[in-house]
């Protein structure tokens, strides 16, 4: 791909209306979610459940992307059809999830990596081959007492520097995820202390490591209180800190910045992008890349059953359509009763 098709790509995913699906859940992380509705992961199920999801009738009037699994990148739909031609089909650019999962960070207790460097040229090339025309590469970074430490977030932000280079070098669009988690105590305030420094130090490393900007997306976490924190900040407060931290570290030549559920109610994941939305004046697009807020209504509609394929796609496309609406700013909390 020339740097053009890459840069068209970009924006492609982050369309007027339209965001990305993240449906790259690990063998580990899909089982988890099967666990919650009583049913056995096994290749027919997987297959069967993402299925249901990519083939909701006009999908693509609100999901421009989709981020597969390995394992989907290599799978046929019912019908024969593997994925990403099924998902190119239907008006939407198929992905992979490239890295390889967490481990500890040795020498930092309580703080991760991200690996998948290590032959990660050819494992790119392959999903190319297969159709892919995007990736994402997810970083972790806790909050807690005495982390994230300078070390943890360099060493995550040069991996993921290093991913974005050789996906650029093959001719897919970077998607750039360093997650900052919800889980703790934490102040807002406290989120959004850690996200700038986070985000600077990504931008550092993409700048040292040569990343085409214009070519590259971000995938970012919202600022939020920590999930036990006595004091929840409210949608326009969560609104205002992350477009301020992000006006303060990301470049304006970043086509796109799509955010990541991590765990937030479907509802408040709509009403936060929303309200990010109505502030304006951004330079980039302000988009979804939700894994469980755009699909936990629908998996649980579906519940593994074929009868409710049709109501499970019914409530799925609901949700994209707030999305949808909230990532222009349209979102008005009464759609979600129209709906039902
Ligand atoms: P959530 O929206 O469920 O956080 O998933 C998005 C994702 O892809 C995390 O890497």
């Amino acid at each position: 791909m020339s740097k053009g098709e890459l840069e068209a790509t970009a924006r492609a995913l982050v369309p007027s209306g339209g965001g990305i699906l993240a449906a790259d859940e690990s063998m580990g992380t899909i089982t988890k979610r099967f666990a919650d509705i009583g049913l056995e992961p096994t290749a027919e199920s997987r297959r069967a459940y993402r299925e249901m999801l990519f083939t909701t009738p006009d999908l693509s009037d609100f999901v421009s992307g989709v981020i597969l699994y390995e394992e989907t990148l290599k799978t046929a739909a019912n019908g024969g059809v593997p994925f990403p031609r099924l998902l190119a089909d239907r008006g939407m650019i198929p992905g992979v999830k490239a890295d390889a999962g967490l481990v500890s960070l040795a020498g930092f207790p309580g703080e991760q990596i991200t690996e998948g460097l290590d032959g990660l040229r050819a494992r790119l090339e392959a999903y190319r081959e297969r159709g892919a025309r995007f990736a994402k590469w997810r970083a972790a970074i806790a909050i807690g007492d005495g982390i994230p430490t300078r070390g943890c977030i360099h060493a995550n932000a040069h991996a993921l520097a290093r991913y974005a280079a050789r996906c650029q070098e093959v001719g897919l669009v970077p998607i750039v995820e360093p997650e900052v988690l919800m889980d703790g105590v934490h102040t807002i305030e406290r989120c959004e202390e850690v996200t700038e420094r986070v985000l600077r130090s990504v931008f550092s490393e993409l700048g040292e490591h040569r990343v085409n900007l214009e070519g590259t997306l971000l995938k970012a976490s919202m600022v939020l209180s920590g999930v036990d924190c006595p004091a929840q900040a409210g949608v326009e407060e969560v609104a205002e800190a992350t477009v301020r931290c992000l006006r303060r570290t990301v470049p304006a030549s970043i086509p796109g910045v799509v955010f990541l559920s991590g765990g937030q109610s479907p509802e408040l994941s709509t009403l936060h992008l929303n309200a990010m939305n109505r502030i304006g004046g951004s330079p980039w697009e302000l988009s979804y890349s939700y894994g469980r807020a755009l699909q936990d209504p629908a998996r649980a509609a579906w519940n593994g059953q074929a009868a409710n394929v049709a109501a499970a796609q019914k409530v799925f496309y609901h949700r994209a359509s707030c999305n949808s609406a909230a990532r222009d700013g349209r979102y008005v909390p009464e759609m979600e009763g129209i709906a039902a």
